[in-house]
């Protein structure tokens, strides 16, 4: 079974980046020269999805607008002499077909992806969460696709090691190796455990295969955590009706969206980037100088 669409949620109101937020949405703060979400639909149309599915709310339409033609900008660009600038925002507006719909109430992000029922219809997809970003060689999404082909076309939840001092940050797995160090069998997900209660330090950021059958999940779930529809209570629901893997990808990934997780993609980005590695190793150089870092 082919995996051919992703959900992005963009609905939620990124209030840790407020005021920004306040007017933008937080998918289009930019990192370097590109809005992040640029990056969340790269990792999907490199990883063989052919349809993105956003979920959005009001305030958000610059999203939809800036993987769509834009074809004054590019007669402008191009009766300018500026050809490489016209053809790359050519590139950006037909990179992949995106449908839109709207989450009308922001109550969680299992809630979200229930929204996104009827346009996934009776077939297996991929989530991703536009404010967490992988830089690596093979995109994660196509990591995990990998995985679910594998493994009979069942679900898989990508997971990443983190200290074991922090789990109570994150959503933690818990599960029986069937492939060593790389995959498991997921027995069920815990909420941010204290470290002494954690069964394992494999961490869920959001990228996941999920199986058609999470709508029925999400649609008799009660509310959990802060009154919102958990998608990590479906998750566990679906684990014991079906199999559910985990999958440690490959990559380093940033929380984008949080400030401190920003700041560090900002950086890294630049850094592995040829066009600005150099002139952020200057800055960087500069920096540690003047303000005498150690
Ligand atoms: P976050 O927890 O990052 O929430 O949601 P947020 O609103 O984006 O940001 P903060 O925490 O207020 O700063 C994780 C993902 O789920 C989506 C968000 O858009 C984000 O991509 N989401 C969350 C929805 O689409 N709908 C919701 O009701 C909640």
């Amino acid at each position: 079974m082919k995996i051919k669409k992703a959900v992005i949620p963009v609905a939620g109101k990124g209030t840790r980046f407020l005021p920004a937020t306040k007017q933008i949405p937080k998918e289009m703060i930019p990192i370097i020269d590109k809005p992040m979400i640029h990056y969340a639909v790269m990792e999907a149309v490199e990883s063989g999805i052919e349809q993105i599915i956003f979920v959005t709310s009001s305030g958000k339409s610059s999203i939809e607008d800036y993987f769509d033609r834009n074809m004054e900008l590019e007669t402008f660009l191009e009766n300018n002499g500026k050809s490489d600038y016209k053809d790359l925002i050519h590139k950006i507006g037909t990179m992949t077909e995106v449908l839109t719909v709207r989450q009308k109430e922001q109550l969680g992000l299992g809630h979200a992806i229930l929204c996104a029922k009827d346009l996934i219809g009776d077939e297996n997809f991929a989530v991703i969460l536009g404010d967490d970003l992988v830089l690596n060689g093979k995109p994660v999404t196509k990591q995990l696709i990998e995985c679910s082909e594998k493994h009979n076309n069942q679900s898989v939840i990508g997971v990443m090691e983190v200290n074991p001092q922090e789990t109570n940050k994150y959503g933690i797995v818990e599960g029986s190796f069937v492939e060593k160090d790389k995959t498991l069998a997921m027995t069920r997900m815990i909420e941010k455990p204290e470290p002494k209660d954690a069964p394992t330090n494999l961490a869920t950021p959001g990228r996941y295969i999920l199986s058609k059958n999470i709508f029925s999940i999400l649609e008799r779930i009660p509310r959990g955590v802060g009154g919102e529809y958990q998608l990590t209570d479906a998750i566990n629901v679906l684990a014991q009706e079906e199999k559910v893997f985990a999958h440690i990808f490959e990559g380093d990934r940033f929380d984008a969206g949080s400030v401190n997780g920003y700041l560090e993609a900002t950086v890294e980005f630049a850094l592995r980037d040829s066009k600005y590695a150099d002139v952020m190793k200057k800055i960087i150089k500069d920096k540690v100088e003047k303000y005498s870092i150690r």
